[in-house]
């Protein structure tokens, strides 16, 4: 058989997206400006399509990254210097990072073996005085336990952050994620399900927080000061609060736009993607993603468990096969085990599911002749 070179992620990048980005260049207007208000615009009728919300309570605030976002998202609700946030240690470091830019205090919540999920069964015993949120993370687009999480969050007055990174589009119970938490952050990083590069966005139902964000990603600056240097715009402003460099650039938003036109059939094509995994590794030494019935996932990743990940990663990547793992928990990175004393043993899950998962390519321009050739290889190194 022909060895193919298949790397983990390939971003889809049509005409549309180039048009789209040659239309702001073209423009003269390079950074944030008519094309991310655009962007905003469209991504927050897309998420709030079918919501129960009041059209004056859906709010969508665009960002240079998730980080951005989630930092932000957390100052707008106000949480300070030892406060605790409560969040699964089966995350990026970036969910862990931006509850220490305040001093406060990132708990960290063991998962479930079924989803890898934060397991809300655990979350109670780790709420104290100091808890000030809990930051759900939707795990490879899979939505958490959202109604045992709001139940929690309204008992000991929390607020909820959603990191949607992965979970453009998802659905829990019929509603889209970006409509049932305080403030939901998702990420446009290149490798994610809408990808420009880098980039984020923050959706809200509070006008309040939205408004928050949006001084605080320029600076603090009172009032929208992004078209200051434009014959309409006037060069004087107040810096009401003390703010961040966190705004995105028209160019990155051209390609959000394009993006965005596309992106319930890129998700068809993920679904072709993990449906054909699925049927391909039934019966086998391959533990297969469980999504539960009453949720929908981007797959965003397609995570496999099995007994032989190191060799089975290493054998694939020799057929030219490229994998990843999602995620070395937080605990077990030095800074944060150091730092705030975890113990491993604290987190038997995470720790077990860790060793065995591996996430497989799934993206929209994976070709058929691909998917078999990496299906045929995993079959036969799985263990
Ligand atoms: C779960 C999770 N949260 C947050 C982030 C941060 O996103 P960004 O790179 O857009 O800041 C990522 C990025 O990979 C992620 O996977």
């Amino acid at each position: 058989m022909q060895k193919l070179q298949i790397p983990f992620h390939r971003p889809y990048i049509t005409q549309d997206e180039k048009d789209e980005v040659l239309d702001s260049l073209n423009s003269g207007w390079l950074t944030m400006g008519p094309k991310t208000i655009e962007f905003e615009k469209r991504f927050r009728e897309y998420v709030f399509a079918g919501s129960a919300k009041a059209a004056n309570s859906q709010f969508a605030v665009s960002f240079n990254s998730a980080t951005a976002a989630l930092h932000l998202a957390l100052k707008a609700v106000g949480i300070k210097f030892g406060d605790e946030i409560i969040l699964p240690t089966n995350t990026f470091v970036a969910t862990a990072e931006v509850v220490t830019y305040f001093g406060a205090m990132p708990v960290l919540c063991d998962i479930e073996e079924e989803t890898h999920n934060i397991d809300a069964s655990k979350i109670e015993s780790l709420i104290t005085k100091k808890t000030k949120a809990i930051i759900p993370v939707h795990f490879g687009g899979q939505p958490c336990d959202m109604d045992e999480i709001c139940t929690l969050a309204k008992r000991y007055k929390l607020n909820i952050i959603e990191d949607a990174a992965h979970a453009l589009p998802s659905r829990y119970k019929g509603r889209t994620i970006g409509t049932i938490g305080d403030v939901t952050c998702f990420s446009f990083y290149a490798t994610k399900t809408l990808a420009t590069g880098e980039g984020g966005m923050a959706t809200s139902s509070s006008k309040e927080f939205a408004e928050n964000m949006k001084r605080n990603r320029l600076h603090g600056i009172s009032r929208d000061a992004w078209n200051r240097y434009t014959v309409k715009g006037s060069w004087y402003y107040e810096v009401v609060d003390n703010g961040y460099k966190y705004n995105t650039t028209d160019i990155n938003s051209a390609l959000g736009v394009a993006q965005l036109r596309k992106i319930d059939w890129m998700l068809e094509k993920r679904q072709h993607v993990a449906h054909a995994y699925d049927t391909a590794f039934k019966g086998t030494a391959v533990n297969t993603p469980l999504i539960r019935n009453d949720r929908e996932t981007s797959w965003h990743l397609y995570v496999i468990n099995v007994n032989n990940r190191d060799e089975l990663s290493e054998r694939l990547k020799e057929d030219g096969i490229g994998t990843s793992v999602h995620f070395i928990p937080v605990h077990k990175h030095p800074y944060y085990r150091d730092t705030y004393r975890y113990c491993g043993d604290d987190f038997p899950v995470a720790n077990r599911v860790f060793e065995r998962s591996l996430s497989l390519p799934i993206y929209p321009g994976l070709t058929d002749e691909e998917l078999s050739y990496v299906i045929n290889a995993v079959k036969k190194y799985a263990k």
